[in-house]
């Protein structure tokens, strides 16, 4: 059994005047991803990579398809269920700022997910989030740091040792590197290739880099004006 499958998903989007307008965003995709494996998606910027990533997650209600996860339909799920699989599907976005609020300090920052879900013992936490700082290679000094206080490759690696606390089987990478400078690039995509392979975590990673795509998945989706036009 794949670890995702994604049949016929669709995300149109209505706008205008009584919403007459429509997007298709997403316009009938399949496909399966396994256990521990990289799909790449690439595509021209607005062929709909970033809507398909997060309708999957359901951060976005699909228009149409079905989304299965682990053999379960996702689409199906509420309460419960879907609290748990919260946990278990993951997204990184471009820009980290985006998921760590300035106002809280890297510690809690990294703390949050596992108190909000009780994913550890509070006298456990400092350990485990030292645990999550050694695989990410942060050192522990920037615990007590706000995140304007880190530069760009330290906030990813930050918002990595995040998700990571949550023991994700799959993870959404929306360009995770593009913002960083090539070295710190190289670095990051080294670091999820390793906890991959230590971990068996499944990615979906959108990039407009093919190189970096190539290097990074087992295959690899074209995407365009919301289907998939080709795997490879
Ligand atoms: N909230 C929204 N409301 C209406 N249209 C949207 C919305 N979000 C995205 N779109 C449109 O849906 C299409 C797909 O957008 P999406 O962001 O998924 O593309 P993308 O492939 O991720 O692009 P990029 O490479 O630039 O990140 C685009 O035409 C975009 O303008
Ligand atoms: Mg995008």
């Amino acid at each position: 059994m794949p670890l995702l499958k994604v049949e016929g998903l669709k995300k149109y989007y209505y706008s205008g005047l009584f919403k007459k307008k429509v997007i298709k965003a997403v316009d009938g995709v399949s496909f399966e991803l396994e256990k521990g494996r990289t799909l790449g998606l690439v595509g021209a910027s607005g062929s709909g990579k970033s809507t398909l990533g997060r309708t999957i997650l359901r951060l976005l209600e699909p228009t149409a398809g079905r989304v299965f996860f682990e053999g379960k339909d996702l689409l199906g799920m509420k309460g419960k269920g879907l609290k748990k699989l919260g946990t278990e599907m993951q997204i990184i976005f471009q820009q980290p700022e985006a998921s760590l609020n300035p106002r809280m300090k890297i510690y809690d920052s990294i703390a949050e997910p596992l108190r909000i879900h009780r994913l550890c013992k509070r006298e456990e936490e400092k350990t485990r989030i030292l645990e999550l700082l050694d695989a990410v290679s942060l050192n522990k000094e920037l615990l007590s740091r706000y995140p304007s206080e880190l530069s760009g490759g330290q906030l990813q690696r930050a918002v990595i040792a995040r998700v990571l606390g949550l023991n994700p089987k799959l993870i959404v990478a929306d360009e995770p590197t593009s913002m960083l400078d090539p070295l710190v690039q190289a670095q990051v995509l080294s670091l999820l290739k390793s906890l991959q392979e230590e971990r068996g975590i499944s990615f979906l990673f959108i990039s407009h880099d093919m190189d970096v795509v190539k290097w990074m998945s087992d295959e690899i989706a074209v995407m365009d004006n919301g289907q998939i036009a080709d795997f490879r």
